[in-house]
């Protein structure tokens, strides 16, 4: 199997390729004058079984995977692992004559089988014009969240959504876990309340798909650090972190964020290369 990463997802296609016992193929990406991307695939895919890793959070990145797919048209079988998945939170219409954005970019994936990382919302699966399945990142993260050696931690989720991850992530670990109840307001403010959360005195790990402005995870810092938690860390499986995300959230007090590579940060510490591994594996 020849493994392609996209220029999003570079060192997680490197890792995975690593973790199967090979190299990644290597690729050119370049612009033109115009603006217009540029992509190379600098290997022979005719009659082979290729798998294109490439995360989308910008929609260059969208682009970049569509010329990938179609550089690939002569491929014996192909296989398409988007780590991360842009517009994945767009899953339905909230106003009339809105589009159901992650609908249509499913709709151009066209390949043999598709994988994504705890994509946003699972229903999305069905808009892929091939079998796709959703890869699950809780128990890395929970085997790296026991690795940090907390006394007594209490892992929660900043909203009722979170909650199947948040308990996923605490599964066969033995963490208490629990969720807060949030209100989305506009694109970056929210507000947290409480549910049953006694956090006094105790270490907090706050865990959620993903962080995108800040502003979820920012006001539970906040919120928890008066409730009397010891320290509050962060961990996600996606860290958009968008514009100003970061400094929001050290200004509120975070102890640590951890995130997975599914997008390539600074922050991102533990790799799903093992999980994707292991998916191409049982193909
Ligand atoms: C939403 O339901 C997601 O799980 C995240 O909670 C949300 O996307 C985080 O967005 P932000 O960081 O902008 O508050």
């Amino acid at each position: 199997m020849k493994i392609v990463g996209g220029p999003a997802s570079q060192l997680l296609a490197s890792r995975t390729a690593r973790a199967l016992g090979t190299d990644s193929v290597l690729c050119e990406f370049n612009r033109f004058p115009d603006g217009e991307l540029y992509l190379r695939i600098a290997d022979e895919t005719e009659n082979e079984i290729v798998t294109l890793i490439q995360s989308t959070p910008t929609d260059s990145d969208l682009v970049s995977l569509l010329q990938l797919i179609d550089a690939c048209e002569g491929a014996k079988k192909l296989n398409v692992v988007i780590p991360y998945m842009g517009y994945a939170r767009q899953d339905k219409k909230f106003k009339p004559g809105e589009p159901i954005s992650a609908r249509a970019v499913a709709r151009c994936i066209n390949a043999d089988r598709i994988f994504t990382v705890n994509i946003h919302e699972k229903s999305v699966l069905e808009h892929f014009p091939a079998p796709a399945e959703n890869l699950d990142a809780a128990k890395l993260l929970g085997e790296y969240i026991a690795g940090f050696g907390l006394e007594n931690p209490i892992l929660v989720a900043p909203d009722a959504g979170a909650e199947g991850l948040v308990k996923n992530v605490s599964s066969g670990l033995g963490f208490d876990y629990d969720h807060l109840q949030k209100t989305r307001l506009s694109g970056d403010t929210v507000i947290i309340k409480t549910k049953n959360v006694d956090v006094t005195g105790r270490h907090v790990v706050l865990v959620d798909d993903m962080i995108a402005t800040g502003g979820t995870m920012a006001e539970s810092i906040r919120m928890l650090r008066d409730q009397g938690a010891v320290d509050v860390y962060l961990a996600c499986v996606h860290p958009v972190l968008a514009r100003n995300a970061v400094l929001r959230l050290f200004n509120a007090g975070v102890r640590d964020i951890i995130s997975t590579d599914t997008l390539e940060k600074a922050e991102s510490r533990l790799s799903v290369a093992p999980l994707i591994a292991e998916a191409l594996k049982r193909l």
